[in-house]
């Protein structure tokens, strides 16, 4: 059967992509923010996943103000780069996985969650940036690494969904990957956040506290998270802190205890405060090598190695 390996936490923030297109990853600023990822690059090469589905919200490059899907899953062959503001990025289309998509559509719409299906659909930096974050560079007539599953959620106008219902999404969608009969190994990516206001008297808006703490509940207690309500996300994380429910159905989609394998913090970039998690589940049995393992095999001295093998190995990077 498909199985959740592990989820990933990423910002997704536009100016990241920028920076990366136009060869500034050398430059101090953005040096700081790319190398709080090269961790999780060696992971992913190891991890080396079947497929990936990846939770972000589109910034009217799919969709418009006209047409706003709640949940938006993506079903087609390929999704071609599009973006606001720039222009589309500079990378390769990324290559869907229609048999897995169409039976999670299945799988979720049977379970009751009314997801949009996209036969054709653009995807913008809210999914190509954290591709690029966890995948490291991809020349635009290169290839990503794996097939990609979109799920675009509307996080950008009222009313987004809640917190507690991406987190049942996250399960349904556990549950839809473990009835496919094929032997896949799949990973899960929440996108977008953490605390940012774009706009307005609060532009500028960063809550490392609160950024902090959610991603120490996400890791440990996200029943904890379930349940904050939308004004507080805006209170506390500014405007465009919501996008923080799009980690919610990662989240979900996980076991109740993970094993965290790595993360990073760091502010700002632009005016966005990033943060990114990894989070593996935990071996059950099936005789592969966990997501845990591999992380804890990546790490090269002895006195890690050793570490991990007596626990599971917890890094933090705090900027
Ligand atoms: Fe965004």
């Amino acid at each position: 059967m498909a199985r959740i390996v592990a989820g990933i936490g990423s910002s997704h923030v536009p100016a990241i992509g920028a920076a990366l297109d136009n060869g500034k990853t050398e430059e101090p600023y953005w040096k700081r923010i790319f190398s709080g990822f090269e961790k999780s690059q060696a992971w992913m090469r190891e991890t080396k996943p079947d497929v990936a589905i990846i939770v972000y919200n589109d910034h009217a490059s799919a969709f418009s103000v006209e047409m706003i899907p709640t949940f938006a899953l993506g079903c087609a062959a390929e999704f071609p780069p599009a973006d606001e503001g720039w222009g589309p990025r500079p990378v390769p289309v990324v290559q869907g996985h229609p048999a897995l998509a169409s039976h999670i559509a299945q799988s979720v719409i049977l379970d009751e969650f009314d997801l949009t299906i996209c036969n054709k659909m653009e995807v913008d930096h809210g999914m190509t940036v954290p591709m690029n974050l966890l995948f490291g560079k991809v020349e635009k007539h290169g290839h990503w690494p794996c097939p990609v599953i979109p799920l675009a959620v509307n996080v950008v106008m009222y009313p987004p969904p809640t917190g507690h219902r991406c987190y049942m999404l996250g399960r349904a969608i556990r549950k839809a990957v473990e009835s496919y009969p094929d032997d896949l190994k799949v990973v899960i990516f929440g996108t977008g956040g953490l605390s940012h206001q774009i706009s307005g008297p609060r532009a500028g808006l960063i809550n490392s506290k609160w950024d902090k703490n959610f991603l120490d509940n996400l890791s440990s207690n996200p029943q904890k998270l379930v349940k904050i309500p939308h004004l507080d996300y805006m209170r506390e994380a500014g405007a465009e802190g919501i996008e923080m429910v799009m980690w919610l159905i990662m989240r979900g989609a996980l076991d109740d205890k993970v094993d965290e394998v790595y993360r990073f913090y760091t502010v700002p970039a632009s005016n966005t405060a990033v943060g990114h998690i990894i989070l593996a589940n935990r071996e059950r049995g099936s005789g592969r090598k966990s997501a845990a393992k591999v992380a804890a095999r990546s790490k090269r001295s002895p006195a890690r190695l050793k570490r991990a093998a007596a626990r599971t190995k917890v890094e933090r990077i705090r900027g």
